[in-house]
């Protein structure tokens, strides 16, 4: 039982926050650096990420600012390098970029799809491919992938995004059965709706409210401290996901019924 497992301690250890300027990873940044992990933050807007860096610094931690595009192989391979060469390991992965892409599959084009992977799949698959031998090597870390409750529950109008979270959460589900030999440490996180600017234009139904950015960095700093092999948040998240394993049939009409796929803003004000 977890719970009756000792903490593992994060003071001294070292991540990489990818998606770090923003949302959910700058919310992890601050909570890792409040238990003292030394942080490399990345995303590709630099000056968003230097102001997360000094904020992280300001809470006791070393941390760093890596531009890096997470859709390019070789920027991602850079990042590691930097870290690798300012701290000589990497403890802890939070492969957390990503991007909404939206589009009725009437509308759909490949192009969607493609815009969506390249970053919410390959960008995560490139981190990886980068972290994993140095972890796999000293036989400890831990990985963690944010994917997303639209990576267990498909909602209208959210294929490209549903497509490239469910290939994330098929990655992270053989990832983890496979690096545990290894001493390697996976968790999947699925959060429902938050509160970042990734969907500031989408009203959510009631039913779906969005949770703050802080409430998920909590989970993760949570699952790294006591690993597990997934995380869905908040609890209704988790439930609508259990309700779609019985029946997806059920799940569907929920979906229906509540609108889960909410409405951006243009579209509820008309
Ligand atoms: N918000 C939600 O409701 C929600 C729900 C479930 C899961 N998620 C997932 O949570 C993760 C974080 O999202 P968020 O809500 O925190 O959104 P956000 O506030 O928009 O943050 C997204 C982050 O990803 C970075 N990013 C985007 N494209 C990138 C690229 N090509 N290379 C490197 N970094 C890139 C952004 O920085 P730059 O633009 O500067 O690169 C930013 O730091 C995503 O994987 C998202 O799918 C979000």
């Amino acid at each position: 039982m977890r719970w009756f497992r000792r903490p593992v301690p994060l003071q001294d250890k070292v991540a990489i926050v990818t998606g770090g300027s923003s949302g959910i990873g700058h919310a992890t940044a601050l909570a890792l650096a409040e238990e003292g992990v030394h942080v490399a933050l990345a995303a590709r807007s630099e000056s968003a990420l230097v102001e997360v860096a000094d904020q992280c610094r300001s809470l006791g931690c070393e941390a760093l600012a890596v531009p890096t595009d997470v859709t390019c192989r070789e920027q991602v391979r850079r990042l590691v390098a930097d870290t690798m060469a300012r701290w000589g390991r990497v403890d802890i992965l939070v492969a957390n970029a990503g991007v909404y892409v939206r589009a009725p599959v009437r509308e759909l084009t490949v192009a969607d799809v493609q815009r969506s992977m390249a970053v919410n799949f390959y960008g995560v698959l490139h981190t990886v491919l980068a972290v994993q031998p140095h972890m796999v090597e000293r036989s400890t870390g831990h990985i963690v992938l944010v994917s997303s409750l639209g990576g267990k529950k498909g909602f209208p109008h959210d294929a490209p995004y549903a497509a490239a979270k469910f290939a994330l959460a098929g990655y992270a589900d053989v990832l983890r059965q496979e690096l545990r030999q290894a001493g390697v440490q996976v968790t999947g996180v699925f959060p429902g709706r938050v509160d970042t600017p990734m969907i500031e234009t989408l009203k959510v139904p009631f039913v779906s409210p969005k949770i703050p950015p802080q409430a998920v960095a909590k989970s993760i700093v949570s699952a790294l401290q006591r690993p597990r092999p997934e995380v869905i948040i908040p609890f209704r998240a988790r439930l609508l996901h259990w309700v779609d394993v019985l029946s997806p049939r059920v799940g569907d009409w929920i979906v229906r019924r509540f609108h889960i796929e909410g409405w951006e803003m243009e579209e509820a004000e008309e």
